[in-house]
């Protein structure tokens, strides 16, 4: 199949390029490298295009031919829309809307949505099914949710089928472990590594829903392939199991074979936008994709740790500031 990976050079988009390959896919790779990184799709035999989707130009010529679009470009995290709220909207919404645009002028096939479980909020109600009203806290979950929107808009209106998947606090190989967005585990992973305080916002028993990258590549791969009545869905993609914070840590300290009493983290009050809990009903995707989570929390930890020791990639000050906020 012909595909064309917007964001690719990100976290999840070059996790996705290069399983795409792996299965004998054409892949071509959009992005402004804002926050990707060409390092992480170095040595890849995928077409690199550098452009922003707020060009519709620059989108124009990146889908010709193209037959399934995954579209991963985001500004993400909620932390950083609080910061710049315009920007996201434009980016995240605005950027959507584009992208969505040149898909259906370019005649494409199908459109796979990067969503986010931040449409939730903070609802009490677990587990979060699709059904629930949505909830949105931040910009960025605002701007996430009016994309899925306009997929489902796309869907209905201009024939162009896509297909939604609510990612909930992805983890793994690739993702940013620098800077003051950087996520929860690649910034407890960095701060026990190089032997700091990780920071936990709260008192640590908030709790989510973590999901080891490779249950969402093949979440995407199965909604490339699943029949074209799931168009317009919006599928929860998780590993269906929380843990707190705490575990968290706790995991990724014995991940890295120190000792628990060794490692004493700073305690920050809570941020604003984060949720208490969150935890996905997975049965949607099970039922209409036949997604299974194939690896859990403590594999995933385990697989993500030993590939940061690997890549020795963990150099320089550590992150000054990490989200605990699923985006
Ligand atoms: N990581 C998570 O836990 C999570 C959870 C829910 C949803 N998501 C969504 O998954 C997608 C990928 O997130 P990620 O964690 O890999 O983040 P990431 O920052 O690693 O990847 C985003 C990519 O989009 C690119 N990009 C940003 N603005 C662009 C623009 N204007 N034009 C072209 N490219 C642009 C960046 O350079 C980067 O490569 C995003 O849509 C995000 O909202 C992520």
């Amino acid at each position: 199949m012909k595909t064309l990976v917007t964001g690719g050079a990100g976290f999840i988009g070059s996790n996705l390029v290069r399983r795409l390959l792996a299965d004998g896919h054409e892949v071509s790779v959009f992005d402004d490298l804002s926050t990707g990184n060409l390092s992480n799709i170095e040595g890849l035999d995928a077409r690199f295009i550098e452009g922003s989707i707020l060009e519709q130009r620059d989108l124009d010529a990146a889908m010709t031919g193209v037959e399934v679009v995954f579209h991963q470009a985001a500004l993400p995290s909620v932390p950083r829309s609080l910061a710049n709220p315009a920007l996201s909207n434009q980016i995240n919404l605005g950027g959507t809307l584009q992208v969505l645009l040149a898909a259906r002028d370019a005649g494409v096939r199908r459109l796979i949505y990067a969503a986010s479980s931040s449409a939730y909020g903070d609802t009490t109600e677990l587990p979060k099914t699709e059904s629930m009203a949505p909830n949105p806290a931040s910009p960025y979950a605002v701007a996430k949710l009016g994309g899925e929107y306009y997929c489902r808009a796309f869907s209905r209106s201009f024939q162009l089928p896509t297909i939604a998947l609510r990612y909930f606090n992805v983890f793994g190989p690739y993702q940013d472990p620098e800077g003051g967005y950087a996520a929860v585990v690649p910034s407890f992973i960095t701060s026990v590594l190089r032997g700091e305080s990780p920071t936990i916002y709260g008192d640590g028993d908030q709790t989510r829903d973590f999901t080891y990258i490779d249950n969402v590549v093949e979440a995407n791969l199965l909604a490339m392939l699943a029949p074209d009545s799931v168009a317009g869905e919006v599928l929860n993609i998780a590993c269906g199991e929380r843990i707190s914070v705490n575990e968290l840590l706790a995991l990724v300290v014995s991940s890295v074979g120190r000792d628990g009493g060794e490692v004493r983290p700073i305690h920050a009050p809570a941020r604003v936008g984060d949720v208490r809990d969150s935890l996905a009903d997975v049965s949607r995707a099970r039922r209409l994709l036949g997604y299974n989570p194939l690896v859990d929390h403590a594999a995933g930890i385990r697989r993500t740790v030993q590939w940061y020791q690997d890549e020795g990639r963990l150099v320089g000050d550590p992150p000054e500031d990490a989200t605990q906020e699923g985006v």
